[in-house]
């Protein structure tokens, strides 16, 4: 067996440890003789991992009381249309629009309300995060809505805007849990794990009780109601049962590893190898602004797609794989989520400058 450095931007990398568990489990879970993903979901056994998994979760990102936390499908997409049905009392709501992500999930908005983009970082190709503490918030804003880190450009909110009183609703689909976060300054926190957490298939969705309500817009399905999930502790129906299970083992990781702030450590000390290594090179060219730099995405380029071509093909052949930036930015692109070594970071820098003196 050999594994590679996969920088791949989602799906993507996750610990090894949680892999070999998984695999070591895959055939009798705990005793039970069967796997995970052939269990009842109302088994005392899955009762158990999902229970557990959201404890972990809540002592991880110190989630209060009265926040719910919801493991849902339908992946990040479906939540551009489940939080205007859910939060649109007054069919009016605000968007900061930093990225193709934030762009979509204000066009689907649309569909329910008024959308006002109140900011836009769309001039610049998105290589920046619009200043955003003194927004012309609407009046009557349902909620302010953020892509809190943007997985094509390689962008992040250092601080949260300024939303003057109005829900802060973000998706942190590509910074989940890599840093500290204060809960309490949101109405909603959501992302798809399938980066820093686990499989695809789970949206986490951690929700302040009070926008849980029956009042959602005429005609949302019971499955896209909030209220739904939360009053069936996210067992409604059939949940993504075995990808709950993994979450929950990477959740222990985590802790393993000593929580968020070691995360964040770690994820600095990562990101550091990179980008100083791009802010010196003589080939190769960060993208974003530097205040604004994100510690899980990072674009780069050699501003000749043919050398970048070139480069994202050698370094396959190398064992790091996925380096190809988005296909609607091109140029390249490493995610160094969570569970990327520090080892693969600095593998990739040394392929980098070999590369730079090889292709001068
Ligand atoms: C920030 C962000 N939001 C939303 C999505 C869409 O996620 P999904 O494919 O789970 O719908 C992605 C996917 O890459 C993303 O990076």
């Amino acid at each position: 067996m050999s594994r590679v450095y996969n920088f791949s931007a989602g799906p993507a990398v996750l610990p090894e440890e949680v892999l070999k568990e998984a695999a070591a489990e895959m055939l009798d879970y705990n005793g039970t003789g069967m796997s995970v993903m052939e269990m009842s979901h109302r088994s005392k056994a899955f009762e158990e991992i999902i229970t557990t998994a959201e404890q972990d979760l809540r002592d991880l990102m110190g989630i209060p009381d009265n926040y719910k936390v919801l493991f849902l499908q339908g992946g990040a997409s479906q939540q551009f249309a489940m939080i205007p049905m859910n939060l649109m009392k007054n069919r009016v709501a605000d968007y900061i629009i930093t990225g193709q992500w934030a762009k979509k999930a204000a066009k689907e908005a649309e569909k329910y309300g008024k959308v006002n983009r109140i900011a836009s970082s769309e001039d610049k190709t998105f290589s920046y995060i619009p200043d955003c503490s003194d927004l012309p918030v609407s009046e009557d804003a349902d909620y302010v809505y953020i892509c809190e880190n943007n997985t094509i450009y390689g962008t992040k909110f250092k601080e949260l805007p300024d939303t003057k009183g109005k829900t802060l609703v973000a998706d942190v689909s590509s910074c989940f849990l890599s840093e500290p976060v204060d809960v309490t300054k949101y109405g909603v926190i959501y992302g798809g794990v399938q980066k820093n957490i686990g499989p695809a298939g789970v949206v986490i969705v951690i929700i302040r009780e009070d926008l849980i309500t029956e009042d959602v817009l005429p005609g949302t399905p019971t499955m896209l109601t909030y209220k739904t999930h939360a009053d069936a502790k996210s067992l409604y129906n059939t949940p993504p049962a075995y990808g709950i299970y993994i979450c929950g083992k990477v959740f222990k990781w985590i802790k393993a590893q000593g929580g968020l702030e070691a995360m964040k450590e770690k994820n600095e000390k990562k990101a550091k190898v990179l980008y100083d290594f791009l802010d010196q090179s003589r080939l190769f060219k960060g993208t974003v602004e530097k205040k604004d730099r994100s510690l899980m995405n990072v674009p780069f380029v050699t501003g000749d797609a043919d050398l970048d071509a070139k480069f994202v093909k050698e370094a396959k052949a190398a064992g790091l794989e996925n380096l190809k930036g988005h296909r609607s930015v091109g140029g390249m692109r490493a995610s160094i989520y969570n569970a990327m070594p520090y080892e693969g970071v600095v593998a990739l820098v040394e392929f980098m400058k070999k590369f730079e003196e090889e292709n001068q």
